[in-house]
């Protein structure tokens, strides 16, 4: 068992120089990227993961070097050659090595693949996260994976620094995606997300508990809900390749995370934050349902891992 990486044509260790400084990746973040869980040594929900990837690539206009059966071969071989059982596989495509020009190179250059598969650990089912409410501060074409992921991961820290799990990105006035997963609500025995417009990312782990709801035949609303009706929200949840589905406790905001349309012209630059000038602003009032969902998630992860077993006894 080994953590493995994969770059051009080549298995690597991960931790060996092979990147060339002028790739675009690497200077740009000019690349897009998938997360693959793999569960019993088989990746799971690998064709939804291929078509996104295929979708982000064709957005930004980068050819792909892969059909469909060329990135599942890949992530598969990877899978094996790393002998891991429970991992994730990172895969990454960008539009290749050129002298740095932000016009695309001329001429026919080729994409760079690279991938690491690495072990993962779940977190126990019991837990119980705190989000911190921040405006979402990302450009507008977010259901694009890029791998631009800058504002992303501010939010995210500036979550970690206020003591929360994750951030609440809030854009227009509504709250649509945490930093690294999608969010869900539960109100009045039904689920609340936000549809897949360009402001979200079409979550693979969103569309696999959107066909769970429905065989557990629990009502779910794809809209937009307004930051101004948080208070009737009884529970909330995150979705995401590895974070599974993970049950939300409690809101809090800082005075230095003003979530508002309009956000004040000069920017409070270092944004520091601590857990002490935190309010708590939301708490969760039943987490009954999200229970639920997530022991039927788990069941089926459980039936996914059996089924890979009985395949190669
Ligand atoms: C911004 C954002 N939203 C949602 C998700 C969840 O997507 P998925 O379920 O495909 O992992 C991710 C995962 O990385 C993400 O970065």
């Amino acid at each position: 068992m080994a953590v493995i990486g994969y770059y051009n044509g080549r298995f690597v260790d991960p931790a060996e120089g092979v990147v060339p400084i002028e790739e675009r990746g690497h200077e740009f973040g000019d690349g897009v990227y998938e997360v693959i869980r793999v569960y019993a040594g088989r990746p799971f929900l690998l064709e939804w993961h291929i078509e996104r990837l295929l979708n982000s690539l064709s957005a930004v206009r980068i050819a792909s070097p892969h059909d469909a059966l060329g990135y599942k071969e890949l992530i598969q071989t990877a899978i094996a050659k790393s002998g891991e059982r429970e991992a994730s596989v990172y895969l990454q495509v960008t539009r290749g090595a050129a002298l740095r020009n932000h016009l695309f190179p001329e001429g026919e250059i080729a994409p760079a693949v690279s991938l690491v598969v690495r072990p993962v650990t779940t977190h126990p089912s019991a837990c119980v996260g705190t989000l911190l409410a921040q405006a979402d501060e990302r450009w507008a074409n977010v259901y694009i994976k890029t791998i631009n992921l800058l504002p992303n991961i501010l939010a995210k820290q500036t979550a970690h620094d206020a003591g929360a799990d994750e951030a609440l990105l809030v854009r227009d006035g509504y709250m649509l995606e945490a930093a690294s997963s999608n969010l869900w609500f539960v109100r009045d025995g039904a689920l609340i997300t936000a549809p897949t417009d360009r402001y979200i990312l079409p979550g693979i782990t969103r569309r696999f508990v959107l066909d769970l709801a429905a065989d557990l035949q629990i009502p779910v609303y794809e809209q937009k809900l307004p930051y101004t009706q948080l208070a009737r929200v009884e529970g909330m949840f995150l979705t995401g390749t590895t974070t599974e589905i993970f049950p939300i406790g409690e809101v809090i905001t800082h005075p230095h995370c003003p979530i508002e349309a309009t956000l004040p012209s000069v920017a409070p630059h270092p944004l520091a934050v601590e857990p002490e000038g935190c309010t708590r602003i939301w708490q969760a009032a039943n987490l009954e349902l999200v229970h639920q969902l997530r022991s039927a998630f788990d069941a089926r992860i459980q039936q996914f891992r059996n089924a890979n077993a009985a395949s190669t006894t």
